[in-house]
């Protein structure tokens, strides 16, 4: 297939209020070249819109990490329309994962570049479940594999949004019980999807926590939205002894930072935390990436999707992810799959 030499892109140059008030679609940028071994050009099909496409934009790391004119979008499925030189993928097959870069990963736009070390093929599923999985399904899943014994009761603070989604589900699938926080309107989701539930906007969480753990006590608490310390310092309260409290938000700023080292530093015995803190970074794990598609596909797990919106309508799609009220998954099409939709799991 001949390619274009110029392609329609997403971009901003300014943070000035956020960088959705910047993002404007340009008609004519240059199509990217694989420059290292595993690099691919891929057609992008569907791309998952996730906090990091903002967030570190709206920080200093805009001005020293991130090259402007600037594509956001990190989590994709794509078609490969030239293949690596590592010969790790054709041209046609259809992969999913995450780019090279988490500040401007450059998904949104008609072409991108991709490596082989950090993608698998679709396979059964769709592009927008597939899209929706490298950054929310990963992170979720790590949060929990590597932390739990069998047969666990976790804690997810913050069950409705990609990684809450992901985490209950993945939770049931390994066999745990799972309790969420989250708001009212959003309960029945949580529930459908195998959580018992404790709405936050109550203002009891803390209280209705140490109920739960009079029932039964939790031997893990992942945190996706870490806005109350006091969760943190009154853990052992509502856990196990040697239960791990791990934080999904990671945050350069100083509200974000200063009780988090009190929270890390201070000993227990000086009236600091009781718990193991620690903080998770999503690592690009293919053997996972597998794992979680194949369960998509049995429909063991499936993806909530907030919203799947047309290539052209990035701007409102942001508008939404920055509210921070999204439910599940908010997917942007750029194109259709060879043959077939974008959204029904075949
Ligand atoms: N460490 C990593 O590698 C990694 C990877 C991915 C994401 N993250 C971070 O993890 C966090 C969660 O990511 P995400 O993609 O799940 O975010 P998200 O989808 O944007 O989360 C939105 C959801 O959070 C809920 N929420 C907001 N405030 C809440 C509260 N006080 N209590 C309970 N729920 C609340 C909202 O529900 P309501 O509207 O009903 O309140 C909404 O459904 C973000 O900070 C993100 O940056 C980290």
């Amino acid at each position: 297939m001949a390619l274009p030499s110029k392609m329609k892109a997403w971009q901003y140059s300014s943070n000035t209020k956020g960088i959705t008030p910047h993002l404007i679609l340009n008609p004519s940028v240059p199509v990217p070249i694989p420059s290292r071994l595993g690099e691919m050009l891929i057609r992008v099909l569907s791309v998952a819109l996730n906090p990091v496409d903002h967030r570190p934009a709206e920080t200093v790391l805009y001005r020293f990490a991130i090259p402007k004119p600037a594509t956001p979008g990190v989590d994709f499925a794509g078609e490969v329309v030239q293949a690596p030189a590592d010969g790790a993928f054709r041209e046609g097959d259809v992969v999913f994962g995450a780019s090279g870069s988490i500040f401007a990963g450059g998904m949104l736009a008609e072409y991108a570049v991709a490596e082989s070390s950090r993608v698998v093929e679709v396979g059964k599923i769709t592009p927008n479940e597939a899209a929706a999985i490298a950054i929310a399904g990963l992170t979720a899943y790590q949060s929990i594999i590597s932390r739990v014994k069998p047969n666990s009761h976790i804690l997810i603070n913050g069950g409705s949004g990609g990684l809450g989604t992901f985490g209950i589900q993945i939770a049931k699938a390994l066999g745990h019980s799972v309790t969420v926080s989250c708001s009212g309107r959003n309960a029945e989701l949580c529930r459908s999807l195998g959580a018992e539930v404790i709405d936050y906007t109550q203002g009891t969480l803390l209280q209705d926590l140490k109920n739960a753990a009079k029932v039964r006590e939790f031997d893990l608490v992942v945190d996706n939205v870490f806005a109350d310390p006091d969760l943190y310092w009154k853990a052992h309260e509502y856990t196990v002894r040697d239960a791990e409290y791990a934080v999904t938000p990671i945050n350069t700023t100083y509200a974000f930072m200063r009780p988090f080292v009190a929270m890390k530093l201070l000993p227990g015995l000086l009236g600091g935390g009781q718990r193991r803190l620690t903080v998770m970074f999503g690592q690009p794990k293919l053997e996972q990436l597998v794992q979680i598609r194949d369960w998509i596909a049995e429909r063991k797990i499936e993806v909530v999707f907030d919203q799947v919106v047309p290539f052209e309508e990035v701007k409102q799609a942001f508008e939404r992810l920055t509210s921070g009220r999204t439910v599940g998954k908010i997917i942007v099409e750029v194109a259709r799959a060879p043959g077939s939709s974008n959204t029904q799991t075949s």
